[in-house]
């Protein structure tokens, strides 16, 4: 294992409802990068999770007749089941009401407390209780509504203990003018810095009508504030405040990539950071905001009604296409359409055609020439245009799916991989096997041209593993070559030339079967 921690985070999400689309969203796009760093060798360390505390909580608890605790326990086996379902490979689930969690909040606390930069005061002011957000009376939506969400918000009068948030706007401005990457995408940044420079005020962290919630360590009577508590999961996961993982959370933090939705940029971008420096600890290296995803406000499925959860679009489509549509057909950073129609034609088209039929006619003809067996190529040494356009675009991958991952441009780092697809296709198609085959004196060129389309094959199944991992391995499996999941070099491993002659190849069952359009 490397040298290189690669820490990346979700938000931890809500335990008022159960995982839907949005949220298995932001979690599948932050597997896929974990899959990929991982398969570049870095240590990865995946954290998703869960904000128990909370008003929102307290009132979802006694609605349904249970204490906060037993309202928590009983929602986190739904996560956590759908994260299954989903191949989700995260490698810590933390919850805010872990004592190892609840612990390193008090110390924050404790240290922010103890250098000045949290002060007793009176809050008079709004809160919305679904978006656990405070609001000025000029905020506010007509009728006394959230701006961000249009529900009604309450009126909140209470002492509070406060954290000098507004002292920290030049450092913040500094911060962000000194790494552009901080925020993204630019789009992000630019809406962060303007509200930076509009100027900050205090933000209050306690509640002293909310029982649902960690105490502050020097005055009990006050539980903190949700969000104040839930960002601080970021280190308390990896082992802030606890004195025997000081090792542990050295080499952790900073994370490399928080994922967030855009609608929680400024808790992620703004109080977390000052937070940070306010606590002389490190800021994380970026923030990432993907847009919303729209269903034109239509229901997925309108007729059937009941294919808004992970689980019945799993159920219909499989995993590994669930995944891929997310990823290939909304690009990420950006407000992405979806539609049932959009699914079943990706699916169809890039999955089933393209990808999944290249696998069964080619393992198809190794059976019917070869015996099933990977042929030497070695029948016919010389290069043919055809070769070396398809080695060409093999060897760029690498390097266009690493930029495209850089920029966590998903869709550009498939349609990266989708050239590889194509363009073995197209060679199968102009080097015509079936012709080939016909006479013994061309069975060498016929070994050789299903060599070079075998090996497309392992090295596209490699690169389309971080978004379908399901699928890549089965690949592999019936090329004879190892599990996948285990890669770690994958740039040795994307070289040319790496299918070993005489491998077992297995045709199997259609990877993506064809989804008639008809039965939606
Ligand atoms: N608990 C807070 C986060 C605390 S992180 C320290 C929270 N939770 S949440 O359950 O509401 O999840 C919010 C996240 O879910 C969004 O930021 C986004 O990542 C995702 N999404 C929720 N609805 C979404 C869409 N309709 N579209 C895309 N993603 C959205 O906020």
């Amino acid at each position: 294992m490397s040298d290189t921690s690669f820490y990346l985070t979700t938000p931890i999400y809500y335990v008022n409802s159960v995982p839907h689309l949005g949220t298995a969203y932001t979690t599948v796009a932050a597997d896929a990068l974990a899959r990929y760093r991982r398969m570049m060798g870095d240590d990865v360390h995946f954290l998703t999770g869960l904000d128990e505390h909370g008003q929102k909580v307290e009132q979802a608890a006694a609605e349904h007749g249970m204490t906060p605790q037993e309202w928590c326990d009983s929602i986190a086996p739904k996560f956590q089941s759908v994260w299954e379902l989903l191949e989700i490979s995260n490698d810590d689930f933390i919850r805010t009401t872990e004592p190892r969690h609840e612990r390193g909040v008090q110390q924050l606390a404790q240290v922010l407390y103890d250098r000045g930069d949290i002060y007793k005061g009176h809050y008079e002011g709004w809160y919305c209780v679904p978006d656990e957000t405070y609001w000025t009376e000029g905020d506010l939506g007509e009728g006394q509504t959230c701006p961000q969400c249009g529900r009604v918000v309450e009126s909140v009068r209470e002492d509070n203990y406060f954290f000098k948030l507004s002292a920290y706007a030049d450092e913040l401005l500094a911060l962000y003018e000194a790494n552009p990457g901080f925020v993204g995408p630019e789009t992000r940044r630019n809406e962060v810095l303007s509200f930076v420079k509009g100027g900050l005020k205090d933000l209050s962290i306690s509640r002293s009508n909310v029982k649902w919630g960690v105490p502050l360590p020097w005055d009990e009577t006050h539980t903190m504030y949700v969000w104040f508590d839930a960002l601080i999961n970021y280190i308390t996961a990896v082992g802030y405040g606890d004195p025997a993982r000081a090792d542990e959370f050295a080499r952790r933090w900073p994370a490399q990539v928080h994922f967030v939705g855009k609608d929680i940029i400024r808790f992620h971008c703004v109080i977390w950071p000052a937070l940070l420096l306010a606590a002389g600890l490190p800021v994380p290296k970026t923030v990432f905001a993907h847009g919303f995803l729209l269903t034109k406000g239509e229901k997925m499925s309108k007729s059937k009604g009941n294919a808004q959860s992970p689980q019945d679009l799993v159920a219909k489509f499989g995993v590994d296409a669930y995944r891929y549509y997310f990823l290939r057909d909304v690009q990420f950073g950006m407000d992405g359409s979806i539609s049932m129609e959009a699914m079943v034609q990706r699916i169809n088209g890039d999955l089933a055609n393209d990808w999944g039929n290249l696998c069964s006619r080619l393992f198809n003809m190794v059976g019917k020439y070869f015996d099933g067996q990977v042929p030497d190529p070695a029948g016919a040494p010389l290069l043919t245009p055809e070769d070396t356009v398809l080695r060409e675009i093999a060897l760029a991958l690498p390097g266009r799916f690493a930029a495209a991952m850089d920029r966590l441009d998903y869709a550009g780092s498939l349609e990266a991989t989708w050239d590889l697809v194509k363009g073995a296709n197209r060679y199968i198609e102009d080097s015509a096997p079936w012709n080939l085959a016909k006479s013994e004196e061309t069975m060498g060129r016929l070994g050789a041209v299903l060599y070079n389309a075998l090996e497309a094959v392992r090295i596209a199944a490699l690169f389309c593993a971080p978004a379908m991992p399901l699928t890549s391995a089965e690949v592999w499996q019936r090329m004879g070559l190892s599990d996948i999941r285990t890669v770690t070099d994958l740039p040795a491993q994307s070289a040319w030339g790496h299918l070993p002659v005489g491998n077992t190849v297995v045709k199997g069952d259609p990877l993506f079967p064809r989804i008639d359009k008809d039965a939606e």
